[in-house]
């Protein structure tokens, strides 16, 4: 089966969804930020604190095309991967990409921001930051869903429009 592809700001629900999804539709969850660090041996933060933001997104490049070249997978992307075009085109060939959206500020509020590099900035900064990657996940996205309600719901949604969407492609 085609992959899964989660993507959408730190914090929007995407590891919750992808373990619910993952278990639905009998699928290998990956999440991008797991993988990388398991490989480097050490924490995300300690990786920019170390090598920089450009290093990681590297990794996230070199996880990117490795991962689209497999299938039957749910791949949780770390929330800045789709900046990278390269990242999306690579992993866009093998799946179907879903943009989980949940309001910043709730976000924000109740984020654990201790692993997370980028959102040590505040609150004002995070927003300013998903305002920028808006248009980016949109580009990226086939569907967009918000996360209003629970997780169940979450995975509902996204797990019928990836069976329907599924179930209409043609074997060539
Ligand atoms: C990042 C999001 C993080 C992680 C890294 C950078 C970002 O992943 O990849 O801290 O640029 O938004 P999560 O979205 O899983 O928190």
């Amino acid at each position: 089966m085609k992959n899964l592809i989660l993507i959408g700001m730190m914090g929007c629900g995407k590891t919750t969804a992808g373990k619910l999804l993952a278990a639905r539709l009998g699928l290998e969850l990956v999440d991008t930020d797991a993988l990388i660090e398991e490989r480097e041996g050490r924490a995300i933060r300690d990786i920019f604190a170390e090598n920089g933001e450009e290093y990681f997104r590297r990794l996230e490049l070199n996880v990117s095309k490795e991962l689209g070249l497999r299938q039957d997978l749910v791949i949780s992307c770390g929330g800045g991967l789709p900046l990278r075009e390269a990242c999306m085109s690579a992993l866009k060939l093998s799946g179907l990409v879903f943009w989980l959206d949940r309001d910043p500020g709730e976000t924000f509020d109740s984020l654990d921001t201790s692993g997370r590099p980028l959102a040590q900035q505040g609150r004002e900064d995070f927003l300013a930051r998903y305002e920028q990657r808006v248009p980016v996940y949109r580009a990226a996205a086939d569907y967009y869903i918000p996360n209003r309600g629970t997780p169940e719901d979450v995975e509902a949604l996204i797990s019928t429009i990836y069976l329907e969407d599924r179930s209409q492609s043609v074997m060539l």
